[in-house]
């Protein structure tokens, strides 16, 4: 059922799970600096040590062989490898770490697949815009190339930038992920539009220079809710629905995969509301320059985080110039999705499949890796964790179903994630982990949950079934 070479991976973030946030050279990023205001994070919790994976990575290597896994995907702290952020002054110390990360996981025949960007900004570009500006592209672009020199000889699934969605609003409309700006009208969507640019010149750059040799793959992670219309029959809610998915999947997707730019439907539902606040200036979604590098077409595969599934009404306008008001679309949960740990993960294992047979028929039947899934746990511990077991079970059969019946081209899954580890806005209180990790002891003590068990099975059944 599944290829030779199906990747069964996990995931985890630099500043979710390294620490070491001062350790060797390394700059602040700006969720160190968001971490540590007050008020911004579930009870102050921070990354400053985390799982302390830059101290302990032996043990995680431990974990990913219990696991059985074919592949890893780790991000890379920019601010670790460049301090200030530019390849002005490279941190030796830093390259040190990620060399030896990358070398541990092939002799133990795991590859690698590294994310460049996972929300950590350093400081130093945020205190000249960050996001914001402009010149952000290119900087990343030499950040892009120092990495793909340094380590795409052994490197060869390569991220751009994780979920452009949530740096985008959460981080710039809404304020509650770093570097906190809450800024409504124009900004998340320049904020989105720079990361494409970023990510675009970074294919590019890979694709003249290092891809002849290195032969790698380059693509950028993309979060997306399967969504349908609340009302099959309501004219209203698929209108919604599909505004919805053009400020979601597409908001990325359309412009890499498509026609090079934004959804008609995302512009058109963006100036009409503009219009309605008064707004006179020029559209707030920006558009793309001819003289830069195409956007159309800088993805090797489709990466999509799958978490969860929204049915969708219309309605949302606040009556504010902001993104809500511009989609003017409500989501609801259906009664009879249960909800794992946390509010807004609904447990649907079958939107997975639509998902997936949405984005074959959408996007030209790309290579798609699942390169996040994943069941949260909150409140008393449980290493049995019966629940999140059921979760895996389920979601792999309806990606398997996705690959027989519908003839979705899946390569990969990376469960989210190999640890329990800092989940952002939520602290130590959210645990997503294969392996429970205990924050109170110095140790940082591993155990593997029910969960981590299960997924080692339903790996070697897979591996064994070829
Ligand atoms: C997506 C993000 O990429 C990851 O960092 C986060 O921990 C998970 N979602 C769970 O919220």
């Amino acid at each position: 059922m599944f290829s030779r070479d199906f990747a069964w991976g996990a995931g985890s973030a630099a500043y979710q799970i390294e620490g070491g946030w001062q350790s060797d050279g390394k700059g602040p990023s700006i969720w160190d600096t968001f971490c540590h205001e007050k008020g911004k994070v579930f009870q102050e919790h921070n990354g400053d040590v985390a799982c302390n994976s830059y101290e302990l990575w032996d043990k995680d290597l431990e974990c990913i062989q219990q696991l059985g896994l074919t592949h890893y995907r780790l991000s890379l702290s920019w601010a670790r490898l460049l301090p200030d952020g530019t390849t002005r002054h490279v941190n030796q110390k830093g390259v040190q770490y990620y060399n030896k990360v990358i070398d541990d996981l092939l002799a133990c025949n795991v590859s690698p697949m590294v994310t460049l960007y996972h929300f950590d900004l350093p400081q130093a570009l945020q205190d000249q815009g960050g996001w914001k500006s402009a010149g952000i592209a290119t900087l990343f672009d030499s950040y892009a190339k120092f990495c793909f020199e340094t380590f795409g000889d052994r490197v060869k699934l390569w991220l751009t930038v994780n979920e452009p969605r949530v740096c985008a609003k959460m981080g710039h409309e809404d304020g509650i992920h770093a570097p906190g700006l809450k800024e409504l009208g124009t900004t998340a969507y320049l904020v989105g539009h720079n990361m494409l640019r970023a990510h675009a010149m970074a294919w590019h750059t890979y694709n003249s220079f290092y891809r002849p040799k290195q032969k790698g793959a380059v693509s950028l992670a993309i979060n997306s809710d399967w969504l349908e219309p609340l009302n099959p029959g309501c004219k209203e809610d698929i209108a919604a629905t599909e505004r919805d998915l053009a400020f979601t999947l597409q908001w990325f997707a359309w412009p890499v995969f498509v026609t090079g730019d934004y959804p008609e439907v995302m512009r058109s539902a963006i100036d009409t509301q503009s219009e309605k606040m008064g707004y006179s200036g020029s559209s707030r979604l920006p558009r793309f320059s001819k003289d830069e590098p195409a956007i159309l077409g800088t993805a090797d595969f489709f990466a999509l985080n799958y978490y969860t599934s929204r049915k969708v009404k219309a309605g949302g306008d606040c009556g504010q110039m902001c993104m809500r008001s511009d989609q003017n679309a409500e989501e609801v949960l259906d009664p009879s999705w249960p909800i794992s740990g946390v509010f807004w993960l609904a447990v649907v294992p079958t939107g997975l499949r639509k998902l997936l047979k949405y984005i074959k028929d959408t996007f030209n039947n790309p290579p798609v890796y699942i390169t996040e899934s994943g069941f949260s746990q909150v409140g008393p511990l449980q290493i049995k964790d019966v629940q999140r077991c059921e979760f895996y079970r389920d979601t792999i059969l309806e990606m398997a179903k996705a690959i027989e019946e519908d003839g979705v081209n899946v390569r990969g899954y990376f469960a989210w994630s190999l640890l329990d580890n800092f989940e952002w806005t939520d602290g130590y209180s959210v645990r997503f982990g294969l392996f429970h990790v205990d924050f109170s002891d110095a140790m940082r003590s591993r155990t593997i949950y029910m969960s981590g068990e299960e997924y080692a099975k339903i790996i070697i059944k897979h591996k064994s079934a070829i």
